[in-house]
């Protein structure tokens, strides 16, 4: 490979001649400044008045309408002119995810390191398809993904790719198990996932020609773990109809309660039977950085592939997924391409790697960067600390709903996530209890102090709490622990 490396590369911003322009959309060094300050002086006030902000606002279509619609325009706007109209009329009207109170869904809560260095990958335009284009951003996503390869337990034959979140990661682990068990032909491969797993599997496998009837969707058991028994039986069916058996969907960390699926049973059975195993990991993954969070996902070392979030429990802004697989040659030989036009950037060997060789976008972003930049910058001990501290937020949770009276817990608070619900005395008609409850969630919301979502386990409404956040004290859950099993419900 030749060396592009310049001898004289003088970035000195002073000594540089000013070019001459005739570009409609320069802007001048003075002016760069300026814009950039004021944008992260907007950012540095949100994060110190993020905790009172109202943890989301929402609005009609109309009323976006009326704030937002006008034809494209000719001339411009002064920066200032847009900061007032994106400060009044855009970004209040988002859910603010990474608020202390946020317990909805997954929260998202990206460090500041991690937000900068998003940023430095966007004003470098990195390139990141290509090694020849970015061998320093290539090197440091390589260094990330064997960080996470050490983390979970994997051999050296690991290997993988960052990409926009699990969605995509489980479509790209799909990928390539189907290719390196079914081949080309789709015809009668058959998905094994439980009545738990994430809809993204459900999507990838539509896109990826697996119809609805290639999905066998399993029953699990009290603790919301697939049910080996009826997914032995299920591949036994399948291989009897002479169908093709291929591809087990495991969740490490369900996103209903945190459940992880018997991975080590399920990658002895895979194993044995000629299945690929994936573990869905995506948000609970990184907690095999403590000992707790190994303990729970026991086994995920043995799957065949894995996705992992680190917007989500890595603490990095969106987006950012990762999937690594066992062997990283199997990645390769389901998306390597080599067209003509490409040919002057491709690489021979496996030193150098083309991420764009690895999945399925050609121009891709630096995902890497800021996911380097915050580990290096804080150091995994304090994000081994920080999930531990979310981890004993969990326990908290548990300890209050197990001493309140009306409120009961629905499933054990496993991974960052407890369900409960609303439970007066006397009332024990299902459908009441979904309505109180549900009414709960929505007064909650209103307040603006707290935001929780739901979900059903076996068919019974629950409020789901997810604590992710590393900014989370035990002060915000029990503020909004209190305002569930005290606001008066009629
Ligand atoms: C277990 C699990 N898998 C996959 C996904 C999809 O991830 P993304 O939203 O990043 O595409 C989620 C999202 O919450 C999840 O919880």
């Amino acid at each position: 490979m030749t060396n592009l490396l310049h001898e004289s590369y003088d970035c000195n911003i002073e000594a540089a001649a000013p070019r001459p322009s005739e570009d409609p959309l320069a802007v001048d060094a003075e002016t760069m400044r300026e814009i950039g300050y004021r944008a992260i002086d907007l950012l540095v006030e949100r994060f110190a008045t993020l905790a009172d902000q109202p943890v989301i606002e929402t609005a009609t279509r109309e009323e976006m309408e009326q704030r937002l619609r006008e034809p494209p325009p000719a001339g411009g706007t002064s920066f200032e002119g847009l900061v007032k109209k994106l400060t009044e009329d855009v970004l209040p009207f988002t859910s603010r995810g990474d608020h202390p109170r946020f317990f909805a869904y997954i929260p998202t809560s990206p460090t500041w390191p991690s937000i900068i260095g998003d940023l430095l990958a966007t004003g470098f335009n990195i390139y990141q398809g290509a090694w020849i284009e970015s061998a320093g951003p290539s090197e440091v996503e390589l260094v990330v993904i064997d960080w996470f390869r050490r983390w979970v337990g994997y051999p050296e034959t690991a290997g993988g790719i960052l990409l926009s979140g699990g969605s995509a990661a489980n479509m790209t682990a799909l990928a390539a198990a189907a290719d390196a068990k079914l081949g080309q032909r789709r015809d009668g491969g058959v998905i094994y996932i439980s009545t738990q797993a994430h809809s993204s599997v459900i999507r990838a496998a539509r896109v990826l020609g697996f119809p609805s009837e290639q999905v066998r969707v399993l029953p699990v058991d009290d603790l919301y773990r697939v049910r080996l028994d009826e997914l032995e039986r299920a591949i036994d069916e399948d291989q009897a109809a002479g169908l093709r058996p291929f591809f087990v969907f495991a969740n490490a960390g369900t996103t209903n309660t945190g459940s992880v699926d018997p991975l080590p049973e399920l990658a002895t059975l895979c194993e044995r039977r000629g299945l690929w195993l994936h573990a869905d990991a995506a948000y609970g993954g990184f907690a095999v950085l403590t000992d707790r969070g190994r303990r729970a996902l026991e086994g995920l070392e043995l799957a065949d592939s894995i996705t992992l979030d680190p917007h989500k429990w890595l603490y990095q802004p969106f987006e950012a997924g990762c999937v690594i697989v066992r062997d990283r040659e199997l990645l390769h030989q389901s998306f390597y391409i080599s067209p003509d036009y490409l040919r002057d950037a491709e690489v021979s060997g496996d030193r150098e790697i083309n991420f764009s060789d690895l999945g399925i976008q050609l121009s891709r972003r630096s995902r890497a960067l800021k996911i380097w930049m915050s580990v290096k910058y804080f150091g995994v001990d304090a994000i081994r600390d920080q999930i531990d501290r979310c981890l004993d937020l969990v326990e908290t949770t548990r300890r209050y709903v197990e001493d309140a009276a009306e409120v009961e817990i629905l499933c054990p608070a496993t991974l960052g996530i407890v369900c409960l619900r609303r439970h007066p005395e006397g009332v024990d008609d299902e459908q009441q209890l979904e309505a109180l409850n549900s009414d709960l969630i929505a007064r909650l919301t209103a307040t603006g102090r707290g935001m929780v979502s739901s979900t059903r386990l076996h068919g019974v409404y629950a409020i789901r709490l997810c604590v992710l956040n590393h900014s989370t004290t035990e002060d915000d859950v029990l503020e909004v622990l209190r305002f569930l099993s005290t606001t008066p419900v009629s």
